[in-house]
């Protein structure tokens, strides 16, 4: 059933003919996005208060909570490989966890200790190695949500973006380079840029994680940071996935206030979103590769379904080719052995 002689035989017009544009590795490069710079790519870690504590999380292989003294030592040697940009945070026992969360920012708060002791090492600083610190509630409090609540258990707006301000200005304080809310509160990056400014720290950016959906990728997260919500869920504040004009207004709305940076989280399920937010702003815009996705190409590639390193790299490229110019991948080390060997 070959059809006819004349349809399925000729050779196509020559203006047809594509694969003389990618024939050779030097023209496929030129067809797409260049490699990830390592300075684009941000690394996120957990940070417990156990200073030299080095724990394996089962649900993310390869990957370890750290303690706040020990990470110290993981950062400044990944900074020898081209790391240049790390996201914290932080990790505590339930037994400290209160209604306000105030080992977000009490002087023993993993994070706190973190960054004082990362901010005041001189190999990050020589190589402006950036401090990025997450900020939300729900690894801090009682009741394992993003804000503070009311007394019939809804979130309470207003108190929270303060709540959160405040834990921003701590961790400025204590050394943090650049703030990333991920609560999803609404007006957070304007009340986080006027306590920022007020208290003379207008030069610090805040990314933030502005097109957030509510995902079930972010499992393994919430077992690594113990911060799965005790009652509910965060359907309330984070994104339907199916939303497309909310998710853009989120975007832009976070744009309006004042953040620097934007992002779209998770990433490799809404590529589109992150094409979208591109054709509507000029603000860089990250893209976070969240811990589900991590665990579904290590799972994957474990179990043979592919390589790991040429599917990962395939999921970067995508990303950028979305439109994201910075992507936060848990990935990273081993991106930066892989992109040197490109
Ligand atoms: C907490 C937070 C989450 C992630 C980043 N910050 C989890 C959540 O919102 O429930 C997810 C990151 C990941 O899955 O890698 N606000
Ligand atoms: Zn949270």
């Amino acid at each position: 059933t070959g059809g006819g002689e004349s349809s399925g035989t000729s050779a196509p017009p020559v203006a047809h003919c594509l694969h003389q544009g990618y024939s050779s590795r030097t023209l496929r490069s030129w067809q797409g996005v260049a490699p990830i710079s390592p300075a684009n790519l941000v690394y996120p870690l957990f940070v417990t208060h156990e200073a030299d504590g080095c724990e394996e999380i089962p649900s993310m292989p390869g990957q370890c909570r750290y303690g706040y003294r020990r990470v110290v030592s993981e950062v400044e040697r990944l900074v020898h490989e081209g790391l240049r940009a790390v996201l914290l945070f932080g990790v505590v026992p339930q037994s400290v966890k209160d209604s306000t969360g105030s080992w977000a920012d009490c002087p023993e708060s993993p994070v706190v200790l973190a960054l004082q002791l990362l901010s005041a090492s001189a190999v990050i600083r020589s190589i402006s190695t950036l401090l990025v610190a997450d900020v939300c509630l729900c690894e801090y409090t009682d009741h394992g949500h993003c804000g503070l609540l009311n007394p019939h258990g809804r979130i309470a707006n207003t108190q929270s973006i303060q709540r959160l301000a405040e834990v921003s200005l701590a961790y400025v304080k204590a050394g943090a380079d650049v703030i990333a809310p991920s609560d999803m509160m609404d007006g957070r990056v304007a009340a986080i840029k006027q306590l920022l400014k007020s208290e003379g720290y207008e030069h610090i950016p805040v990314m933030s994680y502005s097109s957030k959906f509510a995902s079930c990728f972010y499992g393994p997260f919430r077992d690594a940071a113990g911060s799965a919500p005790g009652f509910g869920d965060r359907k309330g504040y984070q994104l339907p996935p199916g939303s497309r004009g909310l998710a853009i207004r989120a975007s832009v709305r976070d744009a309006d206030e004042g953040a620097d940076f934007l992002m779209v989280k998770p990433a490799g399920v809404y590529l589109d979103v992150i094409r979208e937010v591109r054709n509507r702003t000029t603000l860089p815009i990250a893209a976070y590769q969240v811990s589900g996705e991590y665990a579904m190409l290590y799972f994957g590639a474990q179990h043979g379904a592919f390589d790991l390193k040429t599917a990962v790299l395939e999921t970067i490229t995508s990303i950028q080719r979305a439109g994201a110019d910075i992507v936060i991948s848990y990935f990273t080390p081993q991106l930066l052995k892989w992109l040197k060997e490109q």
